[in-house]
């Protein structure tokens, strides 16, 4: 089994965006997959309350509960025999028991990032003061995946060249689109059927997906014409400007 931990002590980066569709993914790929829900707000977990009972069947495992008398935490954390890929969605500012315990149970890291100066801040104290001397120690491949692209124009320039200072990769960057909070509302996924044809915004997916199979590790982030890209423009986003070495 493959256990994926998406993971940033920031809000709103797009954590449970990542699991719920790469979940969703793998399980589309016939795949037995779990997602397992660290975070007491619950959102994976309602997502997969609400999904569609024709989708592709993911387990769901409440890891935010606290483990009962008669029931011991790993109990609580297994996922069931047989399962492929198990997807794990971390809270915002998790403590340091609660990260240690999820880096126990993760052979991935995927931290997503909003390319703002607040969140970039945020993100890059995370990964310097609790996240990549762990990492490191336990020798678990981290990548960062840059959420959102489009509403924010902070430098990406100046963002991929600290994180490459950093020995962090970049694994895929992903356009803001109103799809993510449609399918969210209806338990579903990008990658499920209904929106198997929304090939513009499945195709920025594709290098994620290639190095959690672990058959691509780099993304070239040469092109850096984002710095100025127009939000309102969409031609101008950026299927070009995101080459894949
Ligand atoms: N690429 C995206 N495009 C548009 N909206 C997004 C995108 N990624 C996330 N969102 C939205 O941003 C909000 C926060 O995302 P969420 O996945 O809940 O973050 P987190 O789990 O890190 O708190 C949600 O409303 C979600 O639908
Ligand atoms: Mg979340």
């Amino acid at each position: 089994m493959q256990r994926i931990l998406v993971l940033n002590s920031k809000g709103g980066c797009g954590k449970t965006t990542l699991a719920t569709n790469l979940a969703s993914h793998f399980a589309n790929q016939g795949k037995r997959v779990s997602l397992t829900d660290y975070d007491p707000q619950a959102c994976s977990q309602y997502w997969l309350s609400i999904r569609p009972e024709d989708e592709a069947e993911i387990q769901s495992i409440s890891a935010y509960k606290q483990s009962g008398m008669l029931t011991t935490r790993t109990f609580m954390l297994r996922a069931a025999p047989g399962t492929d890929i198990n997807i794990i969605d971390a809270p915002a500012a998790p403590d340091g028991m609660q990260l240690e315990e999820m880096l126990r149970h993760t052979d991935r890291v995927i931290v997503p990032l909003i390319s703002s100066p607040i969140d970039f801040q945020a993100t890059l104290r995370f990964l310097k003061t609790q996240l990549l001397s762990k990492l490191k120690a336990k020798r678990i491949p981290l990548s960062v995946v840059i959420n959102r692209v489009g509403v924010h124009r902070t430098s990406l320039e100046q963002l991929t060249s600290q994180l490459t200072e950093l020995g962090v990769n970049i694994s895929a960057v992903i356009p803001e689109s109103y799809l993510y909070s449609e399918v969210y509302s209806q338990g579903r996924s990008v990658f499920d059927n209904k929106f198997s044809k929304e090939t513009d915004l499945l195709h920025h997916w594709q290098p994620l997906i290639r190095w959690i199979d672990n058959t691509e590790t780099k993304l070239n982030l040469s092109h850096t014409d984002w710095v100025t890209w127009d939000a309102n423009n969409s031609d101008a986003l950026p299927e070009a400007q995101v080459n894949y070495a």
